[in-house]
């Protein structure tokens, strides 16, 4: 079964063609609308909903002429129902629903993250054992999960308030780095001391995190610096403290979850695991880790058309005369196992 599958959660066009039965990935195409965005500081729903509208025809028309597949070879149609921006989600499942109807396919709404958490099996070859530990880190969310099967996931802590993408794109900001802050912080800290200036750790208890603090005490730091801070080393030395201070928070707290589930298998998703700092340190835990390839780490078509075909292989289907069920946001521990 080939699957087609549709993101539009956030500030991505992105599109996937998955193949099922050979288990492999055969075309995707991404259209990012940074662009678009850059001039407001972040992400505008409804001009994001917009122009989702107008790529998605064009870009899903070059995928299958690219990949040599046509409508008819398709088994169904997956897109992501949430979480996300409510104006985008609506336009994504609204043309995969129509796609799929008039085609008569089977159409699936999947979850986002489920997508992410995944995402490391569009490797070739790349299979993934359960049970196993899970740390999730994007724009929206910042979560240790323990994955028992596929489809089968429980929360075991997550960030108090900001998500880890969201400190990263908010200290850049403070930085007076472009959108999306995110890669251009990680740039501009590949020229920084991260030994410069000591940044609190915010350590709350148990599996969770908080990374507010963090972005407070830039400001203040930032203050405090005055004219000083407007220097490129400076800001790269702040950049690369931020960033030391989060890897060592994250790859910390990866460590304590691991003795708590004595799990030997560690996967770690979403935009910030492209990261190259958090990468290699999370390399050097004594676990089994396992990473999506970096271009797979942010928001992408392929890891919904992935998660979308192993569901719809597995019989699931959505009743095509109900409403496009999108939801803003959609706890992972709510979905059922996949098989
Ligand atoms: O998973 P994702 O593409 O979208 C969401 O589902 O949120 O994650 C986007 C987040 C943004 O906050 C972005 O700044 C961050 O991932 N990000 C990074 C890097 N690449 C993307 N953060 C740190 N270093 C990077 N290299
Ligand atoms: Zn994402």
């Amino acid at each position: 079964m080939i699957v087609l599958g549709i993101e539009t959660s956030c500030d991505e066009t992105g599109l996937g063609l998955y193949d099922a039965a050979a288990g492999e990935l055969i075309g995707e195409a991404l259209h990012s609308q940074v662009d678009l965005h850059r001039v407001f500081g972040g992400v505008v729903p409804e001009l994001a909903a917009r122009d989702h509208v107008r790529r998605l025809p064009g870009l899903t028309r070059v995928l299958l002429e690219e990949a040599g597949v046509t409508l008819d070879d398709l088994g169904g149609i997956a897109y992501t129902r949430g979480p996300g921006l409510l104006p985008a989600l609506r336009v994504g499942a609204m043309f995969a629903r129509t796609l799929a109807a008039v085609n008569d396919l089977p159409a699936l709404g999947v979850h986002h993250l489920e997508g992410h958490l995944l995402s490391p099996m569009l490797q070739p070859q790349r299979r993934i054992e359960f049970p196993l530990l899970v740390l999730l880190v994007s724009g929206g969310h910042t979560q240790l999960i323990r994955a028992q099967s596929p489809g089968r996931y429980t929360l075991l802590g997550e960030s108090r308030d900001d998500a880890v993408g969201e400190a990263f794109d908010k200290t850049a900001q403070l930085l007076d780095l472009p959108y999306p802050g995110g890669p251009e912080l990680a740039r501009l800290a590949e020229d920084g001391d991260p030994g410069r200036f000591a940044l609190p750790k915010p350590m709350p208890q148990g599996l969770e995190f908080s990374f507010s603090g963090l972005k407070t005490s830039v400001r203040t730091l930032l203050q405090r610096l005055g004219e000083g801070a407007l220097e490129r080393q400076t800001r790269a030395d702040i950049a690369a403290s931020f960033e030391r201070t989060v890897v060592d928070l994250l790859v910390h707290k990866c460590r304590s979850a691991l003795v708590h589930t004595g799990d030997e298998r560690l996967l770690i998703s979403g935009g910030v695991s492209a990261n190259k700092t958090l990468r290699a340190d999370l390399e050097k835990l004594p676990v089994d880790v396992i990473l999506a390839e970096p271009r797979h780490c942010t928001d992408n078509g392929a890891m919904i058309a992935l998660a979308g075909a192993l569901r719809l292989s597995a019989g699931e289907c959505e009743d095509r005369t109900s409403p496009p069920p999108v939801v803003p946001r959609w706890p992972l521990e709510e979905l059922d196992g996949i098989g």
